[in-house]
């Protein structure tokens, strides 16, 4: 069995003294991240909006459940899979769309893709990628891809992501609700540090056709345009000489940034721009960001596939309710109609446990699988990969289940 197999594994290298290098405990995880990063990008991947209080929270709501093991039950046999849009999965969770992953490591998305595909876990391509989602998709070979979509002012953009989506072979699309306006985030704010002014996570939009040619026409009209960005012209400093050198090395132009800050996201967007997409593909459409379970009801009534419970990790409201503690009142909304995901602080095998036993059909992985990817490039994505399926694995069987069928709300206590 799985579980069994790494953790052997694990202790066997040890006999000739080999010690792993990605670390299995999920606080020395970042903390070796934290080691390998520059402070700018430590702070971008690690960092929360506001004071922290949501990353602590979603934190907090896991350790106040506990698991309410059972005994004597041949545990031997263990079956980790479930079924979600016609696929089936091996172990209940994805990879989280994450941005900017090549202020971990290089290699970025296409590193993590082709640790995805051999570990077989689905991964969720983030609108912010540092690589096209075709590179992306190649990476991944026969590995489910989903799509995840910040909803642009540009309608044609959005169609155009879409579009490439289905392209390229994702099997769903993602559209993130949570961040229309950039969350108050005091870590990079206080470091003056956003990678996407430095060229840094745009490589959708500089790979799209239609994006170039709203930058091409975006050229020719007034001055400058008058956008946000526009106005804020850098003072010639060695930093903004710097910045200037690297944006041509990642062969990105300064226009191509100020169009993709003044167009990539929609703080207008409704309920009633949903119809857009739903007309345009046939492709299972998740909302993630869901946590009121009202909106989970209008999900379904529009039409939607999936939700996706995340407060985004903790980077966008401050103080917003844990996912864990919102989750089940949208499942208890949605009654078994569509999926449900969650993320959010999902740290440990037993974290995945509960998020399951309290309705989630699957989860996503967030931070960690970052960590990984900035302590050992593509080998250190497959580490924190394997070890999470052990650990989950383990504390399966360990709590008397052989199937993901028993893990419900009985097998939670409060602490
Ligand atoms: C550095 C970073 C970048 C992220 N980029 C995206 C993104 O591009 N799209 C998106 O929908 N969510 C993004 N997220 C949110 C994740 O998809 C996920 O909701 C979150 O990481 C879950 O929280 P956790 O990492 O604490 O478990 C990002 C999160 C982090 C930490």
């Amino acid at each position: 069995m799985r579980g069994i197999d790494r953790q052997r594994g694990i202790y066997l290298r040890g006999v000739s003294g080999s010690k792993p290098r990605v670390p299995t405990d999920a606080t020395k995880l970042e903390e070796r991240a934290d080691g390998q990063m520059s402070p700018e990008a430590f702070a971008y991947i690690a960092g929360g909006a506001g004071s922290g209080a949501t990353m602590r929270a979603n934190r907090a709501a896991f350790e106040r459940r506990r698991i309410l093991p059972r005994m004597l039950r041949d545990v031997s046999e263990r079956d980790t899979s479930v079924e979600l849009f016609g696929r089936r999965l091996a172990s209940p969770f994805l990879l989280a769309p994450i941005g900017v992953s090549e202020m971990a490591d290089p290699g970025a998305d296409v590193a993590v893709a082709r640790a995805a595909a051999t570990e077989g876990v689905p991964m969720v391509i983030s609108s912010q990628a540092s690589k096209p989602m075709e590179e992306i998709a190649e990476a991944l070979g026969d590995t489910p891809r989903w799509f995840q979509l910040y909803w642009s002012t540009e309608d044609e953009l959005v169609a155009s992501f879409a579009a490439r989506a289905e392209a390229c072979g994702c099997e769903a699309i993602v559209i993130t609700l949570d961040t229309t306006l950039l969350g108050w985030r005091t870590h990079d704010l206080d470091l003056a540090y956003l990678p996407f002014l430095r060229g840094k996570g745009i490589a959708q939009y500089t790979s799209d056709p239609v994006f170039n040619r709203l930058v091409a026409e975006h050229g020719k009209g007034p001055a400058g345009g008058g956008g946000p960005a526009d106005a804020a012209k850098p003072k010639p400093t060695p930093a903004a000489i710097a910045t200037l050198l690297a944006l041509r090395r990642a062969k990105v132009s300064r226009a191509q940034v100020q169009r993709f800050i003044n167009i990539y996201s929609r703080p207008s967007l409704t309920w009633e721009h949903l119809a857009f997409l739903r007309e345009r593909t046939k492709l299972p459409i998740l909302l993630k960001g869901i946590c009121d379970p009202a909106d989970a009801q209008r999900a379904i009534d529009l039409g939607m596939d999936g939700i996706v419970v995340s407060n985004h990790g903790g980077r966008q409201v401050d103080g917003a309710v844990a996912t864990l503690d919102a989750l089940p009142g949208v499942v208890a909304a949605v009654e078994g109609r569509i999926p449900v995901l969650m993320d959010s602080g999902i740290r440990t095998g037993a974290d995945m446990f509960k998020a399951l036993a309290l309705g989630a059909t699957a989860v996503l992985l967030g931070r960690p699988w970052v960590y990984g990817l900035a302590i050992a490039g593509e080998a250190g994505v497959r580490e924190v990969i394997q070890n999470f399926d052990a650990d989950f694995d383990l504390t399966l069987g360990l709590s008397g289940c052989t199937s993901i069928s028993e893990v419900d709300p009985s097998r939670l206590v409060a602490s």
